[in-house]
């Protein structure tokens, strides 16, 4: 297997003293060992999907609706949407079957969408891990009601795909009912870590991605694991020891952009557990952010470090023509585009380095289901050592339950106006 990233920690590195840089050695250690006590103990269940087995029949399932349907609603939100999601925006390039995102309870936007597809010929996958998640379930009962009274019960069967937790909640109850094709999420991968998991690869397999060169990707990182847990060991001393507590994914295609909010998502939910274990995770983009949040980042608070993702090779090569419009322009005549955003990556680059804000740079050979698989393993690893640094739970979010929970009281008191 070829490397599907290469990590460069100089620019990070340099920051940090001999003697701290060994204190966080040996910090990692400890994180590495606990860790891997709960992989053991059956804990942690993320570390297991790169190799996951038995996944014909969602095979099966996806090849069905991408040949017989032209729209496909993934009905899910948080942990249960953005993987795929980020995916689709970096890989998608098959026209059909259109792929729709549907996690706000939005009426407004909902109705715009209705008024768009055809039903005849929609299918869905609703994603909950709970099974019980109040926006995802609202969405759900409208559509699939419409959908119920549009194809027939034959079809039905065959269209609404769930994916849920094996244990008793009501996605469960409605699979079983209607004889529903039902994936399970294992007990043990919490909502944001489950890209790898029938949440990220169903909505995948219909856009017609491999999903056996991601998870390769996945494990190719999994084996060469030491660079990830450098990531997540930095990432908490550039916190805790050079004080930089807001850290910012800059990917340098644009393509990456939502795997910018799977980031944000993962970091803020996974480490923020208290006062001092909140690290702050923004997205910008090359090189539309240099003109935009790049005078915050280098002329405001000095308070936070950077990955820049960059592309060794594009797909397409478009060269600027040798015309006489350029007389003025003649260092860019005939040069191909991807070098102007070579050029702005490394003015970047160059600019942090000037105003000493640390950063390090994550280079993938392309952009393919084998580097994006590597890309979300990579930062899931990261952030789990990153929690055991701070030795809190990477895991739950008591913080979102609590709003989970009050807004159902605020329905059922008739709370809402
Ligand atoms: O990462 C998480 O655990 C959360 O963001 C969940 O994914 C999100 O709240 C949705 O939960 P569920 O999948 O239970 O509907």
């Amino acid at each position: 297997m070829n490397e599907p990233l290469t990590l460069d920690f100089s620019k990070l590195t340099d920051q940090f003293s001999t003697v701290q840089l060994h204190t966080l050695f040996k910090k990692r250690e400890v994180a590495k060992k606990n860790f891997k006590q709960k992989i053991e103990l059956g804990e942690i269940g993320f570390s297991k999907l790169p190799y996951q087995k038995n996944l014909s029949e969602l095979k099966k399932v996806a090849k069905k609706i991408s040949q017989t349907c032209d729209t496909l609603l993934v009905i899910g939100i948080g942990g249960s949407s953005l993987g795929a999601k980020a995916a689709l925006h970096a890989l998608k390039n098959s026209k059909t079957p259109k792929i729709y995102f549907l996690e706000n309870p939005n009426p407004d936007t909902l109705n715009h969408l209705l008024e768009t597809i055809d039903l005849k010929k929609t299918a869905i996958n609703v994603i909950s891990k709970s099974g019980s998640t109040l926006e995802t379930l609202s969405i759900f009962f409208i559509i699939f009601e419409k959908l119920k009274n549009t194809i027939s019960p034959k079809e039905l069967k065959e269209r609404v795909i769930v994916t849920t937790e094996p244990k008793e909640n009501f996605l469960n109850t409605i699979a079983k009912e209607y004889s529903l094709p039902l994936f399970p999420i294992p007990f043990n991968v919490g909502g944001r870590y489950s890209v790898l998991s029938p949440v990220g690869l169903f909505p995948m397999l219909v856009a017609g991605i491999s999903i056996d060169d991601l998870l390769e990707g996945a494990q190719w990182v999994d084996q060469h694991n030491h660079d990830a847990y450098f990531y997540g060991t930095l990432a908490y001393g550039a916190h805790r020891l050079l004080k930089k507590p807001l850290t910012v994914l800059f990917p340098y295609d644009e393509r990456l952009s939502t795997l910018g909010d799977w980031f944000c998502q993962l970091w803020a939910e996974s480490l923020a557990k208290s006062d001092s274990s909140g690290p702050t995770p923004l997205k910008a983009i090359g090189t539309q952010d240099q003109h935009s949040l790049l005078q915050l980042f280098l002329q405001g608070p000095q308070d936070k470090w950077y990955t820049l993702i960059t592309l060794e090779k594009h797909e397409h090569h478009l060269n600027i023509p040798n015309s006489p419009i350029l007389k003025n322009f003649s260092y860019l005549k005939n040069i191909p585009l991807e070098n102007i955003l070579k050029a702005e990556e490394k003015a970047t680059e160059k600019s942090l380095t000037e105003f000493e804000n640390p950063f390090c740079r994550i280079s993938l050979p392309e952009l393919s289901a084998y580097t994006l698989g590597a890309l979300f393993y990579h930062f899931e690893l990261a952030t789990a050592i990153s929690g055991f640094l701070y030795e809190i739970n990477p895991f739950d979010q008591p913080a979102v339950e609590n709003g989970k929970k009050w807004a159902i009281e605020f329905l059922q008191n008739k709370q809402v106006r």
